[in-house]
């Protein structure tokens, strides 16, 4: 059980790793006495009070039962852990298991992506385990079910899938806020309606798919086949090419998050 544990955190002052950091306490899936993060600064940033900070790595990782690596993947090629065999999970973008079994020095490595959004447990945070067993599996379940949504993959290729999609946030998702805010003004709408409006509709919209409920699939098919104002702007968008331009989009994002791997 994650409760009975003590974490360690390499690089959780960082965005992601302080988010997963507020979350779990949040969810009082561990106490922050049970967390304990490295950094090489000694800032604290929004890390709860009762989070012990340490620039001693191999201090925290002596003292801990599970450790988590958030630090940028540059800076995690020349980590070196001594971990004993201890279970080691990894948020970063492009490190592959391989590259984690070489920082950890076993291959009881689990990989991971998360997001921000885990500091409100609105995370997405699909994992993939090796050479784990069982018990590290619902170890990964219960630490990143706290922080949100879950998923256990099969197929490690699909965490650079999750990094471009989930691992922003709000990311793409902004760019088409944005997009709708700036048609607002073109249509003389005041700068700050056409932003309380389209935040408004992306909190509704959220709320409503988040949800569950119809597939998103079948609510555009619902909008095109109701053929009003919604559909006339739907049809639009695919005679542009709208789905060309997003895949392609996400195609460049899950090819740049492959690149990382290889270049450190
Ligand atoms: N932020 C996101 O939206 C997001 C989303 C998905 C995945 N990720 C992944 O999450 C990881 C962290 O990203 P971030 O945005 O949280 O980065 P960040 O805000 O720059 O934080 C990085 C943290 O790592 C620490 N650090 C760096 N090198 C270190 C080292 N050698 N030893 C110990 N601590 C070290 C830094 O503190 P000091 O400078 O004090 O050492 C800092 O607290 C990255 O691998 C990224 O790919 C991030």
């Amino acid at each position: 059980m994650l409760c009975d544990m003590v974490l360690g955190v390499i690089g959780g002052s960082g965005q992601l790793g302080c988010a997963i950091i507020q979350g779990l306490v949040t969810a009082k899936a561990l106490p922050a006495e049970q967390i304990i993060v490295a950094n090489r600064s000694g800032v604290r940033g929004d890390l709860p009070d009762a989070v012990r900070l340490v620039s001693d790595i191999n201090e925290m990782v002596a003292a801990c039962d599970v450790i988590l690596l958030s630090v940028p993947p540059a800076n995690a090629t020349t980590l070196r852990l001594q971990a004993d065999g201890k279970l080691v999970l990894s948020v970063m973008a492009g490190v592959t298991l391989a590259q984690l079994a070489k920082i950890a020095g076993h291959d009881r490595v689990i990989r991971a992506m998360s997001s921000p959004a885990a500091a409100e447990r609105m995370a997405y945070s699909p994992f993939m385990l090796d050479a784990c067993t069982q018990d590290d599996g619902a170890v990964a379940e219960e630490l990143f079910g706290a922080i949100g949504q879950t998923d256990a993959l099969t197929d490690e290729a699909q965490l650079d899938v999750f990094t471009a999609i989930t691992g922003p946030v709000p990311g793409f998702v902004a760019l088409f806020a944005d997009t709708m805010i700036r048609f607002a003004r073109e249509q003389g709408v005041d700068d700050d309606v056409a932003e309380r409006a389209v935040r408004q509709l992306f909190l509704a919209a959220g709320n409503e798919m988040g949800a569950g409920g119809a597939s998103p699939a079948k609510q555009v098919q619902w909008m095109i086949d109701y053929a009003g104002t919604t559909a006339a702007g739907l049809e639009a968008m695919k005679a542009a090419g709208i789905e060309r331009v997003v895949r392609d989009g996400l195609a460049a994002a899950v090819e740049k998050s492959r690149r990382i791997a290889n270049d450190t």
